[in-house]
């Protein structure tokens, strides 16, 4: 549990702050029971994701991704921001949150009210065609494996194993973490790349890095300036109150 001191310290920097910016991991969605990658439970322990959610996998054998994917996206379906993205909500609404740049597929900033939202590895409310790019919404989803009016495949909107991140999303992305002057880096392990070169962009442009992590990352105390020890659900709400007490300078 972090100490007053802590949460204190963090509410200052981001009060003193003009251009705050969020990167967040799985680790945020895992109180909306969402499995993270890393870490025990969940889907992940009976599907490894590097073999399921590969991109030469899905291709060859549509219906062995399907079978892990059908069970992800109907979790993803049903989950319901949690409050570490509520309170990510707040602080845009108090205008002290420039954008959130994710590396989740699952939607729960946009469902939390967030509206400037990067999703770096895509959104999985979307399908679409491997051939004609066409989109589906994931809601209409009927057949599985689903196929395109075109009769190709429907694969989620989000960036597989083998896959480059979107070239719009990786400029946006990197163009932040290079203006920004504080970067919350909140449940990621920061160890899967080009994503995790955000926060070390950050920081050589002279921004504080501040880590919202249940344990030390490879990046705690090297890039990031201190870390903040709890869930992420507990955390950023004690966080966000404490920036009202503090005050908000724009
Ligand atoms: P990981 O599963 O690698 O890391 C989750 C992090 O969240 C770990 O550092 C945990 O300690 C932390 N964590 C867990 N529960 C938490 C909580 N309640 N509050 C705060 N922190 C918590 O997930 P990512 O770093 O997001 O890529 O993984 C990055 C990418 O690897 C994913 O986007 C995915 C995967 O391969 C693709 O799908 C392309």
């Amino acid at each position: 549990m972090p100490t007053e001191e802590t949460i204190k310290r963090a509410a200052r920097d981001i009060a003193k702050a003009k251009r705050v910016i969020a990167f967040t991991g799985a680790g945020i969605s895992v109180e909306s029971e969402i499995a993270p990658f890393r870490g025990k439970g969940g889907l992940w322990e009976r599907y490894n994701p590097e073999e399921y959610a590969h991109i030469s996998t899905f291709r060859n054998n549509p219906e062995k991704s399907w079978q892990m994917l059908a069970e992800m996206l109907e979790h993803i379906k049903k989950a319901k921001p949690n409050p570490a993205h509520l309170a990510l909500a707040e602080l845009e609404k108090m205008r002290k949150l420039r954008c959130i740049i994710t590396q989740n597929v699952d939607n729960l900033h946009q469902k939390a009210g967030n509206t400037s939202v990067i999703d770096f590895h895509g959104n999985a409310r979307w399908l679409v065609c491997l051939e004609c790019d066409r989109k589906y919404k994931l809601d209409d989803l009927e057949e599985i494996p689903p196929r395109c009016e075109c009769r190709a495949l429907l694969k989620p909107d989000v960036v597989f194993f083998g896959e480059p991140i979107p070239i719009d999303a990786l400029r946006r992305s990197q163009e932040e973490a290079g203006k920004c002057d504080l970067m919350l880096v909140i449940g990621t392990s920061a160890v899967i790349q080009p994503a995790a070169s955000l926060p070390i962009i950050a920081k050589r442009a002279g921004a504080t890095v501040i880590e919202i992590n249940l344990e030390p990352t490879p990046i705690t105390g090297i890039v990031s300036d201190y870390l903040i020890e709890g869930k992420a659900g507990e955390v950023l709400p004690r966080v966000v109150e404490a920036v009202k007490k503090v005050g908000i300078r724009e």
